[in-house]
Parts: structure tokens; sequence; C-alpha cells
């Protein structure tokens, strides 16, 4: 039978359901993909003009790039400081390291929520929406205010011992490394060559524990318990964004599907959510218990006792000066103990791990830092005296500001709005735009990684290593992120969306650096191995040709004291 004679033959019923199906999705794609874009006020922003994939737009080169931070930095030198690309099905995204737009965006938090699919992501590995990371407008408002206390420059102090005293339980480890692995291949004083990744990753998570809910995950020590075996698991399950996962993702209802990643996610949520309602409600307690020692009715914020993150939670939620409506609920309370530990452990880890890998691969600023910590009498001085040591602090700063943790935040145009720009680009049409109107539901991209490193703002040398620049004032392109206060550095953000740990964050790492670099000396390991950062969620070191292994940083370890001078 010719084609001619195969049009006249009726179609079955399924078949013509099916092909009007078809049809229709394709004229779906069609438009979303090919008209809904050029619909758009931002379609004459300059970006690329043919698609790389109709499914994927232009998003193969953030996906496929071999070093955090490499996609977008093509997309901005390929079409200027602000551009547009397309995403997923034709959805449009700007990425813009202009000052002015990354200001406006900043003060404007709540017109600029997170988008769907980290929403979607972070809801799926925390309860819901009840963690301050999650949560949006009025419920994220509350979070912030009851949280904050917990995270003041006061509170930050009172948990600086807690800091120093996992650095030098961490310190105490490695050097216990390095003796048996000298003693087992009879070379004393050679050192060790350590995965050092994975021991940072142990002493944050020990920290986030302690300093954030009073419970000692005991990971330095090899020790599990049962809520550091749920939060592995979590961690495990979400590691790796696989295609059944993005489906989750993407489609919530396939959550339910019993997926082995969704089991797990399902059986670790449940014993973090039990641990953390036991924990919640002890605290209470001993809220409750200590206001009545102080003969006061009311429970007060700043009592000494219960310095943790949890326990000043809890006070600051029961305290009578907050209104009733603005308390958390349980449950909100409890979703905030793994909003805090996934907000802050791998974090922290990968910026000490960074620091140490610069420190390593510069053995004159290593020794320079070290000479000041050295002069340091006191073996657990308090924040103060660390926060006065410039050196510590320029070697944190140019870490943060070089290996920023979090390469780059997205979010979305909740409403129509108009944004300056302080640099004004070129439109498609050949006009002028100093301002840019966002159309309402266009996603935006703030490429923090690149902007910590543009040479435009911070010279020719951004690409380096090199924590003098701190000692110098910071230069006036770095300024104008006005709306980022620590530093100008793009690393925390800021705002009502802004790392709320930034203060906890620069306490550890400096405790951390403290506790380590006195005793302990860092170099490359030999033959000398080079490293990549991969970027998901946080980026992270891996070893160029040996990919397959995963994130680890290999580090030389040599012991600069003798047994019987630890704890200096
Ligand atoms: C070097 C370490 C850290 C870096 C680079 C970092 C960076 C960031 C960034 C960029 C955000 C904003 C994310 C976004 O909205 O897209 C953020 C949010 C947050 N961080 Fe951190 N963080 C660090 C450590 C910590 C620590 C130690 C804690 C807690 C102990 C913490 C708690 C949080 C929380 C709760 C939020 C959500 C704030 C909100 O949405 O209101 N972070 N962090």
């Amino acid at each position: 039978m010719d084609g001619f004679l195969l049009h006249l033959v009726p179609l079955h019923p399924f078949l013509s359901a099916t092909s009007l199906l078809l049809a229709s999705l394709a004229l779906l794609v069609f438009y979303l993909v090919a008209i809904a874009p050029r619909r758009l006020m931002i379609w004459n922003v300059p970006g690329p003009t043919k698609l790389d994939s109709v499914l994927w737009g232009d998003m193969g080169r953030v996906i496929n790039e071999t070093t955090a931070g490499e996609g977008n930095e093509g997309f901005l030198q390929d079409f200027g400081s602000t551009m547009r690309m397309t995403t997923i099905l034709g959805g449009s995204r700007i990425i813009s390291s202009d000052p002015g737009f990354v200001n406006h965006v900043l003060k404007n938090s709540y017109i600029y929520p997170k988008n769907y699919m980290t929403t979607q992501f972070l809801s799926m590995i925390m309860s819901g929406k009840d963690g301050i990371i999650v949560a949006e407008g009025d419920a994220h408002r509350r979070m912030r205010r009851v949280l904050a206390p917990a995270f003041s420059a006061e509170s930050t102090k009172r948990l600086t011992p807690i800091f120093l005293e996992k650095s030098y339980e961490l310190r105490d480890r490695l050097l216990e490394v390095v003796r048996s692995t000298e003693k087992m291949e009879n070379e004393e004083g050679k050192g060790a060559d350590v995965e050092i990744m994975v021991w940072l990753s142990r002493a944050t998570l020990d920290i986030i524990g302690l300093a954030g809910f009073d419970y000692d995950f005991n990971s330095l020590q090899d020790s599990t318990n049962e809520l550091q075996r749920a939060f592995k698991q979590m961690f495990e399950a979400t590691n790796t964004l696989s295609p059944t996962m993005l489906l989750q993702v993407l489609v919530p209802w396939t959550r339910a599907l019993p997926t082995k990643s969704s089991l797990a996610l399902a059986l670790s949520k449940n014993t973090i959510e039990r641990i953390g309602h036991e924990m919640v409600r002890v605290k209470k307690k001993a809220a409750l218990q200590a206001a009545e020692n102080e003969g006061k009715e009311d429970v007060v914020k700043n009592l000494l006792e219960g310095r943790d993150v949890l326990s000043q939670l809890v006070r600051a939620n029961m305290a009578s000066d907050l209104p009733v409506s603005q308390r958390l609920s349980d449950k909100e309370v409890v979703a905030q103990i793994s909003t805090v530990v996934l907000a802050g452990f791998e974090t922290s880890s990968t910026a000490m791990t960074w620091l140490l890998y610069a420190l390593a691969n510069d053995s004159t600023i290593q020794t320079k830092l070290r000479k000041e910590l050295l002069r340091v009498d006191e073996t657990t001085p308090d924040l103060d005296t660390l926060n006065s040591l410039p050196y510590l602090d320029a070697v944190v700063r140019e870490t943060l500001r070089l290996y920023s943790p979090v390469p780059d935040t997205t979010r979305m145009c909740s409403k129509t709005d108009v944004v300056p720009l302080s640099n004004p680009i070129i439109g498609r049409d050949g006009k002028e735009i100093k301002e840019l109107i966002m159309d309402e539901g266009v996603t935006l991209t703030i490429p923090i990684l690149n902007i910590n490193r543009s040479k435009e703002i911070w010279g020719e040398d951004a690409d380096a290593f090199r924590p003098e620049r701190w000692l110098d004032p910071i230069p006036p392109a770095a300024k104008a992120y006005e709306a980022v206060p620590w530093s100008n550095l793009m690393t925390f953000i800021a705002g009502a969306r802004g790392c709320i740990g930034y203060r906890f964050s620069l306490a550890e790492i400096k405790s951390l650096t403290f506790a380590l670099v006195r005793s302990i000396e860092f170099s490359p390991v030999e033959p000398r191995l080079q490293y990549r950062s991969k970027s998901s969620i946080v980026q992270r070191p891996i070893i160029v040709g040996r990919e397959e292994e995963g994130y680890q940083m290999m580090l030389r370890l040599r012991a600069l004291v003798k047994r019987e001078g630890l704890g200096g």
C-alpha cells in the first residue's frame, strides 16, 4: 500500500488519540521553545541566538563545565556582564555580574525567591518548606527573626571554645595518622599522605552537632550513632542528581514511588525528625527550668547556659516579647536542625579543604601565617584574639574569595520588576538598556564565583591566591557591591536571604586553621596531582584523570610538634 492510500485508511481510535496527544505535545514544545521566549521583555538582552538543545536550551554549557564557574564565565565573556540564556524547555534566565543588578536583587529578596528547581530539591531533602532555607515570605521572616539571636556576634563568641575543642581533636587525630604511617614505613619525620577532605568533613559535622544542638556525632572518633547514620544516609541519597531524582524534583508526585534513594531519604528523615522532636522537648524543659532557677517567670533570650543554636532558638521562640503569631511550631523548630546541618557542614569543610590546599601550594604564605599564629601565647584564644590576627584574617578572606564554596545562586522573579544596571548594555535591537525590565517567572543567576574572581574588580592577579591583597584597601570596583557588606565578596551573599551562619563559619574556619597550622605542615603529595573543582551545590576538588574516585584532596602532612608538645 503506497503512502497516499495509507491516508485513506481510517485510523484506530486509540491511534488517533495518541497522534493527537503527540501533536499537541509537539505544538506545546514548539510554543515553549520558539515562541514564548520571544514574547518576553528580556528577549532583547544579548545572549545565544541558536539553541544547543530543544530540551536543555543553553544549559549544556553549565552542566558540562569542567571546572566550577566555567559555564557562567563563558557566557559573561561572550555576551557581557548582563546576558540572557535559555534553560530547560524554553525557560529564560538572566546571568548578571552587574553591581546595580546584584544589589537590587539582594535588597529585594522577597521579590526574588528561590527558583522552582532549588525549592523542590531542598524541600525534598528537608521537611517540606519548614526549614529557613526553603521557606518564603512571611514564614521566612518569622524564622529569620527567631534564628537571628543564635547567630549573633555574641553567640558566636560563646561557641568559639567548641570550635577550638573540635579543631584540636582533629589535629590530634591527624597527628596520630602521621605517626602511625611514619612508624609503619620506618621513616620518622617523613610525614604521611592524607585525604584531608574526609577528615575536615568529620570535624565540621562534629562542630555543627555540638554547636548546633549540643549533640556529639563523634565522627572524628570513627564512632557511629543513630543520628550520624541518618544524616549520612541523607547525604548519600541526595549527593548525585540521578535521572530518577531529577524526575522527582520536577514532578513532586513521583516522590511517592519507592525508589532506592527515596526510601533511604524517607528513613533518614524519620529518624532525624524523631530525634529532633526529643531534642526540642528537652531544650524547652531546660529553658523553663533555667528561667525558674533565675527566679524569672519568663524565658529570656540571653541565658548563658545552653549556648548551642537550638537552645537559643527554642528560648527566643518562647520569649514573651515575641508575639504568639510570630512563633515557630515545634515542627518548624525541628526542621531547622537538618537545615543548619545541611547549610553549614559541607560549606565549611569545603572552604577549609581549599584553604589547606592553597597553603600547601605556597610555603611562603604558610610559614608567614604559622609565625603569626605561634605568636599567640594561649592555646585556646577567644574569638576577639583570633579576629585580631591580620594575616589569618587575610588568608580566610582570600580563600573565601577564590574558592567560594557556593559557586552561584539562582532566583526567580515573582513579579514584573525594573532593575537598574550600573553598566548599561546594548540590546539586540541596538538600543542602550540602562534599566532591565524583568518579566514575572524568569529566573536569574548571580555568578558568585565569577564576581569574586573578576579581573576587572580584583586586578590582573584575580585568579591567584594572594592574601596580601586584603592588607590593602578594598578596590573601589568591589565596593560597588554595597549590598554585600562582608568584604564586598559574594561568598555568603547578603540581605534577607544571605547566609545567617557567616559569623559562625568564619569563627569555625579561623579556629580550625589556628589549631592545625600551628602543629602541622601541609604540602602537595609527590608526584604532584592536578585538581579541578566540580560543582554540585558546593564546589569540591577532584583529581584530574581520577574523576571516578570522587571528591578528594590528598595532601602531605608533617608533624611540627613532638607528642609531649601537644596542646599548643
Ligand atoms: C564557608 C561556609 C559557608 C558558605 C560559603 C555559606 C554560603 C551561603 C550562601 C551563599 C547562602 C545563600 C544561599 C542562597 O540563597 O542561594 C547561605 C544561606 C544559609 N546559610 Fe550559609 N554558608 C556557609 C556556612 C554556613 C554555616 C556554618 C551555617 C550554619 C551554622 C549556615 C547557615 C545558612 C542558612 C541557615 C542559610 C539560609 C538563610 C536563609 O535563607 O535565610 N551557613 N549560605
